[in-house]
């Protein structure tokens, strides 16, 4: 992770961070060790929990404790210890807080406390949704940056790197074949477009079902069919969830799926195939044919569930590789010490990543990976300059 590692340097140089209490509740991963090195460097206290109880690497939560960084999490923990190691980062009284899906910084809100937080990054589509509905609602306690919607982020992290890594856990898990099978993508957002990208690189047959109009027709022109759910549901061996919506596949679509279907989620939380539908078709007969797979016997058919439900590419998988976390990973490094530096005059309001920082992270990784580009001719830059326009846009 050669930019997060610039980035500790730095911070091990200047102490931006020094005395600033960070609490994250990100997946504990070794990728999010990195992150909890670099702002350890910059002088900050950390603590760190889980955001989402199936996604801890356990060998990297005991490295991070030997390092003297409390880690609250387990991996498997059921969703009451979950819920206890958020609320004790919430009791430490954080000053600035890094969420994956928003669990922290809401609960700071419903508990109060929130008001007392420098300001907060969140680096999923989900946690700015909760987010901005606390803003809509005059509820927002704090500065938000959202770290989701930077162009470093975004593009490569749900792109690129959701596209690789939730096929990664599908096939950990599985060993399925991807070549001569029909893959059905639900969502065509950032992620779904690297999913589905990904799946016909390997040879899957995709169709995608969407409910955006704009969207839709942005997959069948990249290619792909469309039609809805429960058209698609008959058709496909692989499912997968990513729209960030509840019941997404749910009991119509179950009943008319093939014997031997995997249904897998690569969204936030584990709500997009509805389990108690699935659950109440198979009326208990459920059984573990390999570890994270669970067969439901529906009748005549029967329906493979990967990782509960939950979040694929973590579940299953290891998540994006560190080529892809360590530019979201400095996203967040950089957001943390903007609110350790200006938090405290920035508005109560969801903000962009601060500018420039987008800039400088693509630059340092194009740097580390030997790639040089071009700059505009002084005659060009006076062109663009003149329509008011630069080379970013
Ligand atoms: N989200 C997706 N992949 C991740 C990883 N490797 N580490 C932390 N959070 C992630």
């Amino acid at each position: 992770m050669p930019v997060l590692r610039s980035i500790r340097e730095r911070f091990e140089r200047e102490r931006p961070l020094e005395g600033v209490k960070v609490a994250a509740c990100l997946h504990v991963t070794a990728e999010t060790a990195g992150l909890m090195r670099a702002l350890a460097a910059g002088g900050a206290d950390t603590a760190l929990c889980s955001a989402n109880p199936l996604t801890t690497q356990d060998e990297v939560a005991a490295a991070l404790v030997d390092d003297r960084v409390p880690v609250q999490a387990a991996r498997g923990e059921d969703v009451e210890a979950y819920a206890r190691h958020v609320r004790a980062l919430a009791g430490w009284g954080p000053d600035v807080t890094l969420d994956d899906g928003a669990d922290l910084l809401v609960l700071l809100h419903d508990r109060g406390g929130a008001d007392d937080v420098l300001g907060g990054a969140e680096e999923t589509t989900t946690g700015l949704l909760r987010l901005r509905r606390l803003e809509a609602e005059g509820r927002l306690a704090c500065p938000v940056i959202a770290v989701n919607e930077s162009r470093t982020e975004r593009t490569f992290n749900d792109r690129y790197g959701t596209g690789q890594s939730a096929l990664d856990g599908i096939l950990r898990a599985t060993n399925l074949m991807l070549a001569g099978h029909t893959l059905v993508l639900l969502g065509y957002g950032a992620t779904g477009k690297g999913i589905a990208q990904r799946a016909r690189g390997a040879g899957a047959a995709v169709i995608v079902c969407e409910v955006d109009p704009l969207r839709a027709l942005e997959a069948r022109m990249d290619g792909y069919e469309v039609m809805p759910a429960l058209a698609a549901a008959e058709r496909g061996d692989l499912f997968v969830t990513a729209t960030g919506s509840r019941s997404v596949l749910r009991r119509e679509h179950l009943e008319r799926m093939k014997d031997g279907a995997v249904l897998a989620n690569a969204g936030h939380f584990d709500v997009e195939i509805d389990l108690a539908d699935l659950r109440e078709l198979a009326g208990g007969r459920v059984r573990e044919v390999l570890p994270l797979v669970e067969q439901y016997d529906i009748g005549d058919r029967r329906l493979n569930l990967l990782a509960s439900g939950r979040v694929v590419n973590l579940a299953a998988g290891e998540g994006h590789p560190p080529a892809v976390m360590d530019m979201s990973f400095a996203n967040l490094a950089l957001a943390v010490e903007h609110l350790a530096l200006h938090g405290a005059e920035l508005e109560r309001r969801v903000l962009d990543v601060p500018k420039g920082i987008d800039e400088e992270i693509a630059r340092l990784k194009l740097e580390s990976l030997g790639v040089a580009i071009d700059t505009l001719t002084p005659d060009q830059r006076e062109y663009l300059d003149s329509w008011g326009q630069t080379f970013s846009e």
